[in-house]
């Protein structure tokens, strides 16, 4: 959801700005625009729609080396032109781009309006235009006088032609990142726009307000007290924001898979103490012994990971876990324990529902580590400490790899802390094994995605799906289900497969597939039962399983047979097919893969 380029430099401004903006296109975003310091003063370019509607509306003329753009998700107005950032003062001399949320905007409004100024937008971004309007001074002075009356969230960038060699960027709750480059600053609410320029990166922090210029940068507090900062390495590549041969960046994240996960278990597995090293949880030993209970909390894809990692985590430490989604949790006054550990799960970093459960926590005293993909994000920050999941970026909008990787990043935990209560060091030792397995195994399942397709194809045509499972392939089924649905827009329900005889049965017929995810576990018998059932209401069965069943095998239409680690942990394999069999039902469609309708990657509105 919205997201900022900026630049100061010697290189034209608009070719740059553009690049920038369909770097950020992938956060999902209705409208874009960009203001541009020209020698003939500020020139300010917005569009509804597509980017390219921005581009080719752009006089080839508009020159300039100073300049900020944005793409726009509507909260507060509709994806107008008009709506559309940067957003002007009365006179037209400074534009602002801005992501997050002003939450006093409409007293804001009034104030000004009655002193005189006129809004053109609906938006709550144009009284933070408007407040600058009316302050002196120096041009990042003039935005921290105005920031200070401003209630709510905001990453902004600012360019005002009375200061045509300056740019000043602002943070609250909402990332803004500065590029240092050669005599040339970027500033980017997201590193997919700066990479490619630059490698030497800096978060600005909560409260930082920060003047650029091409020679460098300087950042103060709110109140105007300098801070330090050095240049850190991004430690992306920018072909990490590449599609490179794929037709789609969600094909191309699939397919990453075996390397990414090989990245979240780098450096982790310690076989001398049959145990795995999380060297950012920043939580004691002693302390993580005292813990009587664990909750996690995320949103969509985040969620249901959470939900495999609490069964993981449960089963290995024998502590009570849970996963619950972030707004439910943040909304219903929990009760938060001392003795509890929450994690907060997200790819991104910047979910608003998560970031405020996290925020409810930490308010009542709990204990909470984030779980986190994006390095550097605010619920990283937040939390302090927790565990990385090293996925590496993600521009699908549809999550493939972090959900994978984040399992795995919770099974890691699940050992640390099973080690340090009753699990058995040969126990340890298996489960070492059975993760160190899994970047080769999932490389095996991908090899399967023609066949996958075949079936993806076969089903294509239906209207609705089900996904089963029980205990930890439940969350798998969850996952499914969300998948299929995002990006083939085919109505998809999981279930507990405990739970279709209660209800969900009444639908089985010719036309219903029910996707059964079933390890050989200890409920093996009982899913094979349930497959029973729906095949005698002639419910077309796709099974993803393991080789040797002979009674599942008959009674399934489709198998997909998923090679086998143990230890609790081929749930995690068997969400690949599920994934395929979401990207071949979506092209054989011919749905927009990357962006499907109405989703964002990173929500951060509530
Ligand atoms: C959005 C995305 C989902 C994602 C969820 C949580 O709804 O469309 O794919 O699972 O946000 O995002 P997070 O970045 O917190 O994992």
């Amino acid at each position: 959801m919205c997201g900022i380029i900026g630049y100061v430099g010697p290189q034209t401004v608009v070719p740059l700005l553009v690049s920038g903006l369909y770097r950020l296109e992938y956060r999902g975003y209705d409208s874009s625009g960009v203001a541009v310091l020209t020698s003939s003063g500020l020139r300010v370019h917005r569009r509804a729609g597509k980017i390219k509607v921005l581009e080719a509306s752009l006089p080839k003329k508009m020159k300039g080396n100073v300049g900020i753009a944005h793409t726009r998700w509507a909260t507060h107005g509709a994806p107008t032109d008009a709506n559309a950032h940067p957003h002007l003062d009365c006179k037209q001399e400074l534009a602002v781009v801005h992501n997050g949320i002003i939450e006093n905007a409409t007293e804001l409004r009034a104030e000004l309006e009655a002193r005189g100024h006129k809004f053109t937008s609906e938006t709550d971004t144009e009284v933070l235009a408007h407040l600058i309007e009316d302050t002196e001074g120096a041009l990042d002075a003039r935005v921290r006088a105005a920031l200070a009356r401003v209630e709510g969230t905001y990453g902004i960038a600012v360019i005002d032609q009375k200061n045509p060699s300056q740019l000043v960027a602002a943070r609250r709750g909402s990332p803004v990142i500065l590029g240092v480059g050669e005599r040339e600053m970027f500033v980017a609410s997201d590193l997919a726009a700066l990479v490619r320029h630059t490698s030497q990166v800096i978060h600005l922090d909560d409260g930082e307000v920060a003047l650029l210029e091409a020679r460098g940068f300087h950042t103060t507090t709110l109140d105007a007290r300098p801070t330090q900062h050095e240049p850190q390495l991004a430690g992306v590549a920018h072909q990490s924001y590449e599609r490179g041969d794929f037709p789609s960046f969600m094909l191309k994240e699939i397919h990453e898979q075996p390397e990414a996960c090989a990245r979240t278990l780098k450096g982790r597995l310690d076989s001398e103490f049959d145990t795995a090293h999380l060297g950012g949880l920043e939580i004691s030993a002693r302390e993580l012994l005292d813990i009587r209970r664990i909750k996690l909390l995320g949103c969509g894809s985040a969620y249901y990971a959470g939900l495999a990692g609490a069964h993981l985590l449960e089963e290995l430490t024998r502590v009570p876990a849970d996963a619950e989604p972030a707004a439910e949790f943040r909304y219903r006054n929990p009760v938060v324990e001392r003795d509890a550990l929450y994690l907060a799960v997200s790819q991104s970093g910047e979910t608003f529902d998560t970031l405020a459960a996290v925020r409810e926590v930490r308010r009542k005293g709990g204990r909470v580590l984030g779980v986190v993909n994006a390095v550097g994000s605010t619920i990283a920050r937040e939390c302090g400490g927790g565990i990385y999941v090293h996925a590496g970026p993600e521009i699908s909008v549809t999550s493939t790899k972090t959900f994978t990787c984040t399992v795995i990043a919770l099974a890691l935990l699940a050992l640390h802390l099973g080690r340090i209560r009753d699990l058995s060091p040969a126990r340890g030792r298996r489960l070492i094994r059975a993760l160190s397995a899994l970047p080769e195994r999932i490389a095996d399942v991908l090899a399967q995605s023609e066949k996958i397709r075949a079936i993806a194809e076969k089903y294509a045509g239906a209207r609705s799906a089900f996904f089963i499972g029980r205990a930890g392939a439940y969350p798998i089924a969850l996952e499914g289900a969300q998948k299929l649905k995002e990006i083939s827009y085919i109505h998809a329900e999981a279930y507990p497969s405990s739970e279709l005889k209660h209800g969900p049965l009444a639908l089985i017929s010719p036309e219903l597939p029910t996707i059964a995810v079933v390890p050989h576990d200890d409920l093996l018998e009982k899913a094979v039962a349930t497959l029973e059932e729906i095949r005698a209401r002639s419910g077309p069965i796709i099974a993803v399983t393991h080789a040797g069943h002979a009674r599942l095998t008959e009674l399934a239409d489709e198998v997909i047979e998923v090679p086998t680690v143990g230890e609790g942990l081929d749930p995690i394999l068997m969400a690949i097919p599920l994934q395929l069999f979401a990207y071949h039902a979506a092209v054989a469609l011919g749905r927009d893969i990357d962006q499907p309708r109405n989703l964002a990657k990173s929500v951060t509105v509530e």
